[in-house]
């Protein structure tokens, strides 16, 4: 559980307050292709607008590496946040500088302004301390709504907070609050289903989660380097050789835990890595030489739904196949459905298994999607996040 300052402990009304979100969405020129992680910042906006503060938004977009990158100004940002506010949103020029003091002075109670991308300064990225000292300069609180970038120690999640109360906003705290509690306090059974590329990715989680977790259901390209570590032929399938040590270890700790550690049964393979590709359904003892797994096959997907079906607690990070091709996206759908259909909580990590989600129309469905991809694959790891560790104990 959070034991961090929120926005409710302290008293905003008049105040300018800094506050960092992560509007770091997905554009397609130009364009906003899921506005998720600016309706998840709201409440935190509404509320202390409601409050009377003069709101000073700031983010990054994109890893512009400390240049201005015109194709990463947080212009389409600023026009989303005014539509789905039903208020004007003032985008600024720039993140520090005199500009910004004179907007900042000019504002009144209810305001809001967003500032221009922080990332186009080299000094965000390396928590520069007069950085740090310029941002926070314009404003009299700090408030860190941006748990999908906690993991990061920038200027704008630690440095500042050396000048500013700094409090978390409401998205955090609801992070914070759904992340902490299936790792202290999960509702039993606790079923992990784990995907996605690279076993190497998800190394730190696996550990924690056998400390944790009840079960464990591996999905995604992964699952191959755990099946070549049993000695299983994978054919083409993407395989991490340099890991098959390490996956044995891992499988022989849930073995020694008595943790379950599911595999899959069966697979789709392609004869190539295309979304017309040639496929069909094997056991995984038999994958054709040549050809890759690019999803897991239905044998699989119906025993994995049954255990999400009577777990209490099914925690999901990482896509079951190339779910980005409808032909291989049946494994991945079948667990967002089960997981949608099941009495348990249900936490879905962010990055890729959260875009599934929510591209299967079963947002709505889940207990928490988190904002975070890196965030929340670190706080799942059980590693202390820097942006949440500097703000201010209750
Ligand atoms: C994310 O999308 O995971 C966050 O916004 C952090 O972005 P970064 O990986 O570029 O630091």
């Amino acid at each position: 559980m959070s034991n961090k300052k929120t926005i409710r402990d302290v008293d905003v009304r008049g105040k300018r307050v800094f506050v960092r979100v992560d509007f770091n969405v997905p554009l397609d020129d130009g364009r906003i292709t899921d506005d998720r992680r600016i309706r998840e910042a709201l409440p935190t906006i509404v509320e202390l607008r409601r409050q009377g503060a003069r709101v000073i938004l700031a983010s990054h977009l994109g890893r512009p590496d400390g240049k201005v990158v015109s194709g990463l100004r947080l212009d389409p940002v600023a026009g989303r946040l005014s539509e789905l506010l039903g208020a004007p949103v003032r985008k600024l020029p720039d993140c520090v500088g005199p500009e910004v003091a004179r907007a900042v002075a000019e504002m009144r109670d209810g305001d809001v302004v967003l500032l221009e991308n922080l990332r186009f300064h080299p000094e965000e990225e390396a928590n520069d301390e007069q950085f740090a000292r310029a941002l926070a300069s314009v404003a009299d609180v700090y408030v860190n709504d941006a748990f999908g970038t906690a993991h990061r120690a920038h200027a704008s999640t630690v440095g500042i907070t050396r000048f500013l109360p700094a409090v978390a906003g409401l998205l955090m705290e609801k992070e914070l609050v759904y992340l902490s509690r299936i790792l202290e306090d999960p509702r039993r059974p606790f079923v992990a289903i784990l995907g996605g590329k690279k076993v190497s990715d998800k190394i730190g989680v696996i550990r924690n989660l056998l400390t944790r977790a009840d079960m464990l259901l591996i999905g995604g390209a992964m699952s191959y380097t755990f099946l070549r570590a049993k000695g299983l032929n994978v054919g083409a399938s993407l395989c991490e050789e340099d890991k098959l040590d390490l996956a044995r270890s891992l499988m022989d700790d849930a073995a020694g835990r008595r943790i379950a550690f599911r595999l899959p049964d069966d697979v789709v393979v392609a004869d190539r890595f295309a979304e017309d590709a040639a496929h069909r359904v094997v056991a995984v003892g038999a994958i054709p030489q040549g050809w890759m797994g690019m999803d897991i096959g239905p044998q699989t997907a119906t025993a994995y739904a049954d255990v999400i079906a009577r777990a209490g607690t099914v925690m999901w990070n990482g896509p079951m196949g190339v779910f980005e091709f409808p032909a291989f996206a049946d494994g991945t759908r079948a667990v967002a459905e089960a997981m949608a259909g099941s009495k348990a909580v249900t936490i879905v990590g962010g990055g890729d298994s959260a875009a599934a989600v929510q591209q299967m129309g079963l947002a709505d469905r889940m207990t928490h999607i988190s904002t975070g991809g890196g965030a929340s694959l670190e706080f799942l790891e059980g590693k202390e996040l820097p942006g949440v560790a500097a703000l201010l104990d209750r």
